[in-house]
């Protein structure tokens, strides 16, 4: 073991994740049940077209063997690719070790090659041999560093022959991408392509991302999502202990997540601030980006009037993408600065937006000038490979303060003070040391990856069920990415793409936070999670979190 391991480091390299109960005899004495024929969850028609190979295939349920050899496959080594796609997320390397150690149970001279640097490693034959040694290294740790991970998009027939090249002479039984909703559509295209082929290699995919919006009725949860928030929460929970113990400050906390607000709702559940913003409920409610500022003062008017002059608020990373007439601005933008690249290169701010007024509607050019300076250049820089604003580089924190302090000197009756603080969370909590929850799930999530590898399941996601239920009731199995999509427009273009989970506001953890939001605007109503705890009593160190747990009826 290396010698930069901390003592955390070295004590938690020897924890050995549990596996669901089907799975603990080896990948041999598992038998594969098949369900009925799926279907996709909108756009049948169109769906099955594009996927005619993959289509309509069968949910898999794995249970341990009965004891004879009936239907056991034979065990002879298998060579399977994995790949690390788009944001870290806590848990990748035990999804690795799961998969090691799965084809490892099947035939000790089973290989994994894992690509360098994602995608792109893939695409250009980038790898490296993942040794006993190598895998050691990394079980329960945080971070992808194991081969690193990238953001390039599998999309063209260029790309998949190149992919075709590369797992040819690997002579590679599988690969597995392990990515978010995004790179698991490119991993159901690109299994699709190599089917089509007649490719005998199969493409498999594993739920990753912290933003927990990967999720249906048979991916639960996403893998990262439980310690990335754990953290963030122990973090706002010293933030709420500090504004309670000076009270002189107001915390502006940004937290992570892309588009959907499941982190920050989850850490309100977890922490109960004065104020958390959900991006889902202000597009619901077509509120304008100055009502959200009202809505904020208020709060801070309110605890004002009681002599409070310290708060915690939780503004979700994907907000200004979610208010109406700032999200019509962010897309006419992206669209804009696609068709004119060339002409803004090198332009600076304000000669930018005196252009790029031309090119968007009359209503997106008002709301774009009505921003600071700052903003207006967060929103126009450089989108990433899928086309998405890079939203973890917009300071919304500091443009909701900006506001809020406005609001409140522009009220006659508002006589307090607003001194206010802004914090960002994201990277700080993408790489921890996974949870015993995520740790667990992430092994379970690759050993059944090549489970799925070993039975040819091409364009399948690995899939563990029943997570709130305790391990040893833990369901593994497999299920078509197929059935998860849908058509979307996608820069000017019908694209078949894995739903993204949002927060719903019909759903428990929104109705719990709702029922309760009121109170703890006016309170100290603050919990300290404290750290993530990997020894100690059960209900410590192996809880969940609890946008799980009231998703699945479970408190
Ligand atoms: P994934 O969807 O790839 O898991 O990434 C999620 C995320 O962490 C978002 O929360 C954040 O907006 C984004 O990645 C940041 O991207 P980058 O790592 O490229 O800065």
């Amino acid at each position: 073991m290396s010698d930069n391991k901390s003592i955390l480091g070295k004590a938690r390299a020897a924890y050995q994740p549990k596996l669901p109960v089907a799975l603990r005899k080896g990948v041999l004495s598992v038998t594969m049940k098949k369900g009925a024929a799926t279907e996709s969850v909108r756009d049948q028609a169109a769906i099955k077209a594009l996927f005619p190979n993959t289509y309509g295939v069968p949910a898999v349920s794995f249970e341990a063997a009965c004891g004879c050899s009936c239907g056991a496959p034979e065990g002879k080594p298998l060579r399977v690719g994995v790949v690390l796609s788009g944001g870290q997320a806590p848990g990748g390397h035990n999804v690795i070790a799961g998969i090691f150690d799965g084809v490892k149970s099947i035939h000790k001279d089973s290989v994994v090659l894992g690509f360098l640097g994602g995608p792109s490693g893939l695409e250009n034959g980038k790898f490296i041999e993942i040794t006993l040694d190598i895998m050691n290294e990394y079980r329960n740790t945080g971070g992808f560093d194991i081969i690193q991970s990238g953001r390039t998009k599998l999309e063209t027939e260029e790309q998949f022959q190149k992919c075709i090249k590369v797992v040819n002479a690997q002579k590679l039984d599988a690969v597995t991408i392990i990515g978010g909703d995004d790179s698991n559509t490119n991993a159901a295209v690109l299994g699709e392509y190599f089917q089509a082929q007649k490719v005998s290699c199969v493409v498999v995919g594993c739920p990753k991302t912290i933003d927990g919006d990967l999720k249906n009725e048979y991916i639960e949860t996403s893998f990262g999502f439980d310690t990335a928030v754990k953290t963030y929460s122990e973090l706002i929970g010293n933030i709420m202990r500090d504004a309670n113990s000076a009270q002189k400050y107001w915390h502006f906390i940004k937290l992570m997540g892309r588009s959907a607000s499941h982190i920050g709702l989850e850490a309100a559940l977890q922490t109960h601030p004065n104020v958390c913003l959900i991006s889902e409920e202000v597009k619901a409610k077509k509120q304008t980006l100055a009502q959200v500022v009202k809505q904020v003062a208020d709060v801070v008017a309110l605890r004002a009037a009681a002599g409070k002059k310290f708060g915690v608020a939780l503004i979700p990373e994907g907000l200004l993408e979610f208010i109406p007439d700032v999200g019509v601005l962010i897309s006419e933008l992206s669209e804009a600065l696609a068709h004119h690249e060339k002409e803004v290169e090198g332009l600076d701010t304000v000669a930018k937006v005196d252009k790029v007024c031309h090119w968007v509607s009359l209503e997106s050019a008002a709301v774009l000038q009505s921003l600071p300076v700052g903003i207006q250049a967060q929103l126009m820089l450089d989108r990433d490979s899928h086309g998405n604003v890079q939203v973890s580089l917009i300071e919304t924190e500091k443009l909701i303060i900006e506001m809020v302090k406005k609001d409140l000197k522009a009220r006659p009756d508002f006589k307090g003070k607003f001194s206010a603080l802004n914090h960002f969370f994201g990277y700080e909590g993408r790489c921890a040391a996974p949870s015993n929850f995520d740790a667990d799930y992430c092994y379970g999530l690759g050993y059944a990856a090549s489970i799925l590898a070993l039975n040819k399941m091409n364009g399948y996601m690995s899939s563990i069920r029943d997570l709130t239920k305790g391990i040893d009731n833990w369901k593994a199995g497999g299920i078509p990415i197929t059935m998860m999509m849908n058509i979307e427009r996608r820069h000017g273009a019908d694209k078949p793409v894995i739903q993204k989970a949002l927060v719903e506001l019909d759903g428990a953890p929104f109705k719990y936070f709702a029922a309760r939001r009121d109170e703890w605007a006016k309170t100290e109503s603050y919990t300290y999670p404290g750290p993530i705890q990997y020894w100690g009593p059960s209900e410590v160190c192996d809880v969940t979190n609890f946008t799980i747990k009231l998703e699945r009826g479970a408190m």
